[in-house]
This record gives C-alpha cells, structure tokens and sequence, in this order.
C-alpha cells in the first residue's frame, strides 16, 4: 500500500445508507480469486474477487452524482482477480485488482452489512410475518396519532410513529391510527407520508357510503363478503387506507381476517385443496358498464420456496372458471372448503370505526368485510385509497436508514 492510500477517514459506499462499524476489521488473507476477513468479534467472511470489483464505490464504478453503477465487468478485459489486500490505518479494507493495477477501498460497516457468505436468507420479509386469528387479535394494533399530523414530517417523533405503524403493518398485516383528524382528505396526507398513491378506476380517494346509482357493493348499505379489494388487476394494490369521518349508523361493524392464517390453516386440514388452489388459476372479473378488468390467477400465490405471497379471494368478482376439464370439480371443491374454512368464528377480528381512525392493511394478505347497517339510521362514511407494498418497505427502509445516521452523528457507531 503506498502512502497515498494511507487514509485516515473510512471510504464512501456505493449507495446512500448507513452502515454503522459496530465491528472492526482484524486481519485479511486473499488467493486470487477469495478473499477471508476476520472480524474482532471472531466472525470469518469471505467475498470472491469479481464480487468486491463489482461492488466497489469509486469513481470507475458508480456515477458519484446518483451512486447508480456505471462498471461494465464484462470490459475489464480479464477475470478481475487481487494482486494484494490490507487494511489501512481507517480500519477500510484495500484490494489492489488485476488486470487494472486499481486499488479500492471498502467500508467495513458495508462489508459486514452484505457479508454474503455469512448471510441467511436475503429473501426473508423485512419485518418477520405474524400470522392471527381473532384469539390473538381481537381489534387491530393501534397507535395513538393524535398529534402526528401537525408534527414535521421529518422530526424524530413523527418519523418514530411512522416507522412503528411500518413495522406492525409488516408484521400483522394491519394497523389502526387513532385520533387523526375527522376531516376529509385526511386519506392523503397519511397517505403522503409513505409514498404515491395507487389511482385506479375509483380515483386516486374513493368514498365508502352508500349512494345512489352504486357502482360497488360497497357503496350501498348491504353486507359485503370477506374479499381482498380489485383482484381483477394484474397486480392488486398491496396497500388499502380506510379512514372514518363518521359513524353514527347502526351496524356495518367491520371485520378482517388474516388471509395467510386462513392459507396455513387450509394447507394443515386440507392439503389437497390447498394445492389446488395454488395451482389452478381462476378468472377475476369485475362486471361493469364501463371498464372491463379481467385477470386470471390462483387463488393463494406463493413463491419458488413456497411462501405465501398474496390471496385472490373475492366470491363476487370472480369469473367463470375456464381450466382443463378435469380440474374443474377438484377446483370448485378446493374452493369450497375455503369457503368453509373462513367462516370458521375464532378467525375473524372485528371492530367498531370510530371518526378519525385510519385502518391500514395489506390488501394480498388479509380480507376485510363488512357488516350490513341501517341506511337510515345514520351517516357512515370512509375514506379509502390504495398504495403499494413497495412504498411501506422503502420508507420503513428510510427511517431505519435516519436511525443508523443518528447513531453515526452521535459516535456511537463507527
Ligand atoms: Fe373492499
């Protein structure tokens, strides 16, 4: 190392998190191709060579303006291997790499962060998933957000709550804000506050009261099945925001229920429907006389390793079932005990709104229903709007990220 790499201040990373040193570099050791950290706290990492090339934050790499990778590995004109490696006097580690003669650093809180070799399932949800019944859940988490809103959006109260009300949405699939204002568009400004909205066919905010000439059960006064909102899309909103402005009718009490305890519970007593449900796509449609969305999908979605993804489960907006001819009965007897299934009573959590609660739950995961009320016995009346899973995982990300900061800002890490 010459002594123009003898830096004193730790390198910067390609991106623009965090990344708290809770733990030092001790030594390296490297062939050409694998290169072995030992931690202080006893840890051993290893990185191939063509991966810390490609990662590396200098100037040849990533765009410093926008941190976004601008190396091609594939021009570099070899295999890129290390010539040598060190840590320097920062507690950074060096790698000189062939063929270009470059040397790099690399920050130790980024390397421990993405220590590959070490690391469990990069897949895994961001906040572990807690499945319920109504036993564990007889209304749904709530947070007190009564003066959330006149707070700055980035001060450390407001960021604390939000973060909070993140991670229990993660978890259970579900929160409730208590005490935010009864006033109209108060939808959006929550909203706001975690990202975009999804606009759909109902507007970007839809009112949920009964009106005349509906284009929705749920602009009437009838009971609504347990269902997930516009599986009929593509892509169903990950996200739905109801907030009540008033509710003096009688009735209409609402009612969700965790569609992934709903999945287990069905793979536990019935497999065979359960696979078959996770097989065999039904058509989402929504009837209308003026658009004509239409998907097909199974209706439990689970990934390559078997997670669960998301449910379709909305008795009134399916289509007719075009499948193979022989699955046509196992399907419909697979949806049946489905059906039977989520009118088991310990499943379901249901609660009164009160004006100036916000609900906020994950639309591929849990059902919601509602109660029929009395038309004439009062206003009931809601708010709703739709956003993605996406925007709750990248603010969460973003207040996690504010917090590490701080703990740099404060020394206390790195
Ligand atoms: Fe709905």
């Amino acid at each position: 190392m010459t002594d123009a790499l003898a830096k004193t201040s730790l390198p910067p990373t390609p991106d623009y998190d965090a990344w708290p040193v809770e733990v030092a570099l001790h030594s390296v050791d490297h062939d050409d191709r694998v290169l072995t950290l030992r931690w202080t706290d006893g840890r051993v990492s290893r990185y191939h060579s063509v991966w810390l090339r490609e990662n590396a934050a200098d100037e040849s790499t990533v765009n410093p303006d926008t941190r976004e990778r601008i190396l091609d590995l594939s021009g570099l004109g070899a295999w890129p291997t290390v010539e040598a490696a060190g840590l320097d006097d920062a507690g950074a580690l060096w790698v000189t790499f062939r063929p270009e003669g470059r040397t790099l650093r690399f920050h130790p809180g980024w390397l421990r962060a993405n220590d590959y070799s070490n690391a469990g399932d990069p897949e895994a949800p961001l906040v572990p998933v807690t499945t319920w019944t109504g036993r564990e859940r007889t209304a749904p988490v709530t947070l007190d957000a009564g003066d959330w809103l006149g707070q700055a959006e980035d001060s450390a109260e407001a960021e604390g709550l939000l973060g909070r009300a993140l991670e229990v949405l993660l978890g259970d699939g579900v929160v409730r804000l208590r005490r935010l204002p009864a006033e109209p568009d108060t939808v959006r400004r929550v909203a706001a506050r975690i990202g975009p909205l999804r606009p759909t066919n109902f507007g970007e905010i839809f009112n949920v009261r009964a009106k005349p000439e509906p284009d929705s059960n749920a602009y009437t006064s009838i009971a609504l099945p347990l269902h997930v909102d516009l599986p009929t899309r593509e892509y169903q909103p990950g996200l739905q925001m109801l907030h009540c402005l008033e509710n003096t009718a009688v009735g209409g009490q609402a009612v969700m229920v965790d569609g992934f305890a709903v999945a287990e519970r069905l793979r536990e007593t019935e497999p065979a429907a359960y696979e078959t449900l996770t097989r065999v796509s039904w058509c989402f449609a929504n009837t209308a006389r003026t658009t004509d969305y239409v998907w097909h999908s199974p209706v439990i979605r689970v990934d390559a390793r078997g997670r669960l993804q998301e449910v379709r489960i909305a008795d009134f907006l399916r289509g007719p079932l075009m499948t193979a001819f022989e699955e046509v009965e196992p399907a419909y007897e697979a949806l049946m005990a489905l059906q039977r299934l989520l009118r088991e009573p310990d499943l379901a959590m249901r609660f009164d709104y009160e004006p100036g609660d916000l609900v906020i739950f994950d639309n591929r995961r849990l059902l919601h229903a509602r109660d029929a009320f009395e038309g004439g016995s009062g206003a009931r009346w809601l708010q709703g709007a739709y956003q993605e899973r996406d925007e709750v995982r990248s603010r969460l990300r973003m207040v996690w990220r504010a917090e590490r900061w701080q703990r740099i800002d404060s020394g206390s890490g790195g």
